[in-house]
Parts: structure tokens; sequence; C-alpha cells
């Protein structure tokens, strides 16, 4: 069988460790999905920068239009990130070539995740995303494939990993938020824009799509109440302490009976429960399915390793010719989301 051929599109932290995870896991991949897979072209802003990966006999691509509409390419991976464009005209142009799309991208899916799906229906490729929520942890197979026979109630949780790390280091070792943040960014957890972290809105995007496949909504960013947690100093987690809390920044998906409540929020958490033991860049999601007891996941939720272990995973179910629905169904079995009054849980 001839081996997949794919396109990078960004060599940044997540990038480069998706050519670096391909090269060697190579015999695991080939094996699990029953072919080769060879990276054939990639792109970024500089060609000079040295990637600490092995590009010789990749061509490189002009840009990543180019690269997306490459005739060698089967499968198309954008790990640039952005809303807007490129990474948006360049996964339509690769969807409507009928290509496959790998994407860690949350903020593009939230945006436009309904339209690019719509586009993948369409001309029959793959839109797989599994990197783009709780990196490594896999939430999007567990709610579109694991749980598509049980009802879901309620999905929450911690999803960014910055943030988690930025409120643990400010409890255990009483550092600023600036101090937390600059090695967050050091160790490649923030966004390019860390304020997407840092004011909720990374764990925002995320939760609309979780949303998505949990209660077979359309994606809606707008609809979730956001508040994040770059107004919280080492004191206001001392007094928390002091009172058995600490403080999570959560995103949290509930049915009612008035419609879909999305919140993101810093929450107090009392220091016995689960979600309190989570600590540093780990993310944990739990979904209360109907009928059945709450399912928790938790994992590395950010880094270029835990991410690309997603996307490579991600790739090899392209290999092996599997084609989900990018959000649980068919996008005309979506519904709106009526947004309901935020209440107590
Ligand atoms: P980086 O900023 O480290 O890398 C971005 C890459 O995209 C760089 O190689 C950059 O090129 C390239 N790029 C940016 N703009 C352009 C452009 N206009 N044309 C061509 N190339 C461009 O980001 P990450 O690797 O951290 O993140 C990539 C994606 O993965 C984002 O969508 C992010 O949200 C998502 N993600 C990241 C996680 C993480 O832990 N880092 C976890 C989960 C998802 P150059 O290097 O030349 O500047
Ligand atoms: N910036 C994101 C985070 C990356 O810290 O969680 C993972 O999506």
């Amino acid at each position: 069988v001839a081996p997949l051929k794919v396109g990078i599109a960004g060599l940044g932290t997540v990038g480069a460790e998706v050519v670096r995870l391909i090269e060697t896991q190579a015999r695991v991949l080939a094996g699990r999905s029953g072919r080769g897979i060879r990276v054939v072209a990639v792109t970024a802003r500089s060609k000079a920068k040295k990637r600490g990966v092995d590009l010789r006999g990749v061509e490189w691509a002009r840009d990543p239009m180019a690269l997306a509409t490459h005739p060698e390419v089967d499968c198309f991976v954008e790990l640039m990130g952005g809303a807007g464009d490129p990474a948006l005209s360049a996964v339509e142009a690769a969807l409507a070539a009928g290509k496959s799309v790998v994407t860690a991208n949350k903020a593009l899916l939230a945006k436009h995740g309904i339209k690019l799906a719509k586009a993948a229906e369409t001309h029959g490729g793959a839109l797989n995303f599994e990197a783009a929520v709780g990196a490594a942890i896999p939430v999007i197979k567990t709610l579109r494939e694991g749980l598509a026979g049980t009802g879901i109630s309620r999905v929450y949780g911690i999803l960014n990993g910055t943030c988690n790390y930025i409120l643990t280091r400010m409890e255990q070792e009483g550092l600023s938020f600036a101090e937390c943040l600059k090695d967050a960014q050091r160790l490649g957890y923030a966004e390019a824009d860390p304020s997407f972290d840092v004011d909720g809105h990374d764990t925002a995007q995320k939760l609309a799509i979780l949303a998505s496949l949990a209660f077979g909504t359309k994606v809606a960013q707008s609809a979730v109440y956001v508040e994040g947690i770059s107004s919280i100093a080492p004191e206001d987690l001392r007094a928390a302490a002091d009172l058995g809390y600490r403080v999570k920044l959560l995103g949290v998906a509930v049915r009612t009976a008035k419609g879909i409540e999305q919140r993101v929020h810093p929450t107090m958490v009392p220091k016995s429960s689960s979600i309190a033991q989570v600590m540093g860049v780990t993310n944990a999601v739990t979904i209360d399915g109907e009928g059945i007891p709450p399912i928790t996941l938790v994992g590395p939720g950010a880094g270029g390793a835990a991410t690309a272990s997603a996307v490579v995973a991600d790739i090899a179910d392209v290999a092996r010719g599997i084609r989900a629905n990018p959000f649980g169904r068919p996008i005309a079995q979506l519904h709106d989301t009526k947004k309901a009054p935020m209440e107590r849980h």
C-alpha cells in the first residue's frame, strides 16, 4: 500500500514534535495504520530557523496555501494557529480539494468548525482535531465514539494547561502571576498571544467544541460566559487555602431545560475534591452520561510532545481510512445552540 503523504504547515512547538514523532515512531505507526506515513512537504514563516528535526528530503512549500493544494499531499496538517488566515484559507482549500485535514487549532474550530466540517462532508476528506482539546487526552474520541450511544448532561473540567500551571506555581511557590506566565511560555504551553489563555478564551473555545460533541449542537463560542485568571494574586490563593479551597479555572457546559449553559471562570473547589488534585499543566475533563457514573479523563493538557501525540494519532486514523463526522453527526442534524441563563450547580 502506498504511504500516506503528509504536508505540515507550522513547525513550532507542536509541528516540529509531530515531524520528530512520525520519524521515530515510523514502524509502530506503519503497523497500526497498515501503511507508512511520510512527511513530503512543510512550511513555516522562516525557512532559515533551526527546528531540531531532520527535514532532509522534505520539500519546503512557498506558503500554507501552496502546501494545502500541493498535488503530492494527501493529508494537510495545520499547526500554525489563529482563527483567520492563513490557517482558514489553507484548511478550506485542502478540504475543497478532497484532502484530509488534521489540526490542533481550537480558535479556528470554535469560529469556523461547522463550516469546515461541512466542507469535509461535501468533499469526502476527514477533519480530525483530537489535539485541539486537552492535548494528549483523547476526549474528542471519547465523546464522539466511546459515548456515541449515551446521552450527556454535563461536561466540565480544567481545559487550559497554562492557567492551571500558573495557579499551581502561584499557590505552591508564592510566585507572581507574571513570572509563572513567562515560564509557561518558555515551556511551550501558552498560545502565541497568551491573553487567550489567561483571559479564559482558550478554555471557552475548547468548551464550545466539547459542548457541540456532547449535546449535538453547533459550536457556539459566543454563547460561553468567560472570565479569566489575570487578576488573581498569590494572596487570593492563600485566602482560599485558609478556607480549605483551591482556585481552578473551570469550563462547564450543562444541558438544562432552558438550553445549554456554558461558562468559564475561576472557581473555588474544596481541597479534598479530585479536581483540586489536578496540578500543573495537567488537564481533567469529567463527562456526566445518563445512566452511567461520571467519567473523568486526566492527562497532559499542553506542550509539544503531548499535543503531537494526539496529532499523530489523528494522522494515523487518516492513514487507516477512518473518517468520522467531525462533530459526531452529519451537519444537518446539529441543532442551533439555545443559550441557557447561568445557574448555580
Ligand atoms: P508556535 O507559535 O510554536 O508555532 C507556530 C508555527 O506556525 C511556527 O512554526 C510558525 O512559523 C508557523 N506560522 C505562523 N504563522 C505562519 C504563517 N503566516 N505562515 C506560515 N507559517 C506560519 O505554536 P504551537 O506549535 O504552540 O501551536 C500550534 C497550534 O497548535 C496552535 O493552533 C495552538 O493553539 C495549537 N495547540 C498548541 C498546544 C501547545 O501546547 N503548544 C496544545 C494544543 C494545541 P515560524 O516558526 O517560522 O515562526
Ligand atoms: N495554550 C493551551 C493551554 C495549549 O495552555 O492549554 C493547549 O491547548
